[in-house]
């Protein structure tokens, strides 16, 4: 027998009644699309071979498969005669196969690794020519019927709409993963027929074909019934969503992270989470987000694709392709856009944007600033309400902010321009010009004081009344 081993994906529908543009195979499930679930599932039992089968939408698939699976091949399905009429495609495009087919659906994206590595492996040490992945579920509706006979022998499939009264009160469901023996799966799938309700050629019912044809069949029942949820609309996806939210948050307990409110919080199954890491409520951890032991994040703070480091502490703020430094303090209130890079503790206050920033080690910009495409020096103290304007209404341009710089308040950087290690820039000041190492910028009009004026133009007013007595002068009374 061969040792070779190919998966083969169903993905030729196009899901009506998820009522979208977009195949129901590629939408998102906690980071990954269904089908990229469902692919990387594939990987338990490494095969030679892995096959989608595609049709609705599907230019949209073979765009997703290029990018994230480039190993993947596709064949055109291009009427949806049903999973048997499917799967025959896929063999006649490939008739080459031998050894093992594993046949999954792409709209299944929680099945467990560890369950397709026993499908296969019960599979080939049994010598079934099918196996068929089974669950107990309490509500069969909807699902296959796995009819059994008085010693437990495997008979064949029932679909729910072809099923009698005995066969509906079946609660073991058949999952629509199955591993074949391709020979056998080759021979059967030509005596299909459409003698059912649908009129489909159901891939279903090669199980009794391959039993009526003197082979071994048999089935692979899975712990946990969640793994063999599929999708067919929005609600349905919630449902995996929370499924594989607690899968996932579970993992990451049991592996040392604190997560205060795990209901509230979704961490993408593409996101790393060290021990030790505390997360308050309302955090969402996406893409390719890691965060480093000992960081702090949130509540109610959303990072994507961002790097944390260890230590770090951020509170309700939310970061983009951003790395946060060991040590450093984002928040409450900010906003780290496309590659802002935080150097070990530094602060990134309340109300502060940065784009594109390299803020350095133990810098501080603790309120109200905007900080784009800007480089910060070691130690340098951004004041409140400092703006890099780094937009000319044409081009962005660069600020550079040298180590151990001092920029006041209030003050307006206007790019391209740079502050010198150690400089200082007075508090409301416009800098259009280059500030040297240790020199102090001011930009702004000098203050003039005019004696009296209140006495003169605002006689008899509050504000006068409060100066008179400031300065002492009779016979003004306590307002
Ligand atoms: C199928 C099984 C059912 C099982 C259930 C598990 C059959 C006849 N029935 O039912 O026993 O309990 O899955 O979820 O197989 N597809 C194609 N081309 C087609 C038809 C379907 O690619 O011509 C794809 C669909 O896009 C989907 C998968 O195959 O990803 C399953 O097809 P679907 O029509 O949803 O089958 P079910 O009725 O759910
Ligand atoms: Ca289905």
């Amino acid at each position: 027998m061969s040792s070779e081993r190919s998966a083969i994906i169903l993905a030729a529908g196009l899901g009506t009644r998820m009522k979208s543009a977009k195949p129901k195979v590629l939408h998102e499930l906690l980071g990954r699309t269904l089908l990229g679930h469902v692919l990387r599932s594939t990987k338990s039992f490494q095969p030679d071979n892995r096959i989608v089968v595609v049709g609705a939408a599907a230019d949209q698939v073979t765009a997703f498969l290029d990018k994230a699976a480039s190993d993947a091949e596709t064949v055109m399905q291009t009427e949806q005669l049903g999973t048997g009429h499917a799967v025959r495609t896929a063999l006649d495009a490939y008739p080459d196969l031998e050894g093992t087919v594993v046949v999954l659906c792409g709209d299944a994206p929680l099945m467990r690794r560890s369950t397709l590595t026993e499908l296969v492996e019960v599979h080939e040490k049994a010598r079934h020519a099918v196996t068929v992945l089974t669950a107990e579920v309490d509500d069969p509706t909807g699902f296959g019927r796995i009819v059994r006979d008085g010693e437990g022998n495997v008979l064949r499939n029932v679909e729910h709409r072809d099923a009698d009264l005995d066969e509906l009160a079946i609660r073991e469901i058949n999952s629509g993963t199955y591993a074949f023996d391709v020979q056998v799966l080759r021979e059967q799938l030509a005596k299909l027929t459409s003698a059912n309700d649908q009129g489909e050629l159901y891939l279903t019912d090669v199980l009794e074909l391959a039993r009526e044809a003197g082979h071994a069949i048999g089935a692979v029942v899975v712990d946990d019934p969640t793994e063999v949820l599929a999708c067919n609309d929005r609600a349905q996806l919630a449902g995996l969503r929370r499924i594989m939210q607690r899968r996932i948050n579970n993992d990451l307990m049991k592996s040392g992270v604190t997560l205060e409110d795990p209901e509230t919080t979704w961490i993408d199954a593409t996101a790393k989470v060290a021990p030790d890491v505390l997360i308050h409520p309302g955090v969402q951890l996406k893409g390719a987000t890691a965060v480093d032991s000992g960081a702090e994040i949130g509540p109610d703070t959303t990072l994507t694709d961002t790097i944390v480091g260890s230590g770090a502490v951020v509170v309700r703020s939310h970061a983009d392709q951003s790395h946060i430094g060991e040590g450093a303090h984002v928040g409450p209130f900010a906003h780290l856009r496309q590659a802002s890079k935080l150097a070990e503790n530094s602060k990134i206050g309340a109300f502060v944007e940065t784009k594109n920033a390299e803020i350095g080690p133990g810098a501080k910009a603790a309120h109200l600033a905007y900080l784009g495409d800007a480089t910060i020096g070691a130690d340098a103290n951004i004041g409140c309400g400092v703006i890099v304007a780094n937009y000319d209404g044409a081009r962005k341009h660069h600020t550079e902010i040298g180590e151990g710089a001092f920029i006041g308040c209030d003050s307006v950087l206007v790019a391209p321009v740079s502050v010198g290690d150690g400089a200082y820039i007075a508090a409301g000041s416009t800098i259009v010009k280059d500030v040297a190492p240790g020199d102090l910028g001011v930009a702004r009009a000098r203050q003039a004081v005019l004696p009296d004026w209140v006495a003169k133009k605002r006689p008899g007013t509050v504000s006068d009344k409060a100066a008179r007595r400031a300065k002492g002068e009779a016979g003004v009374s306590e307002a």
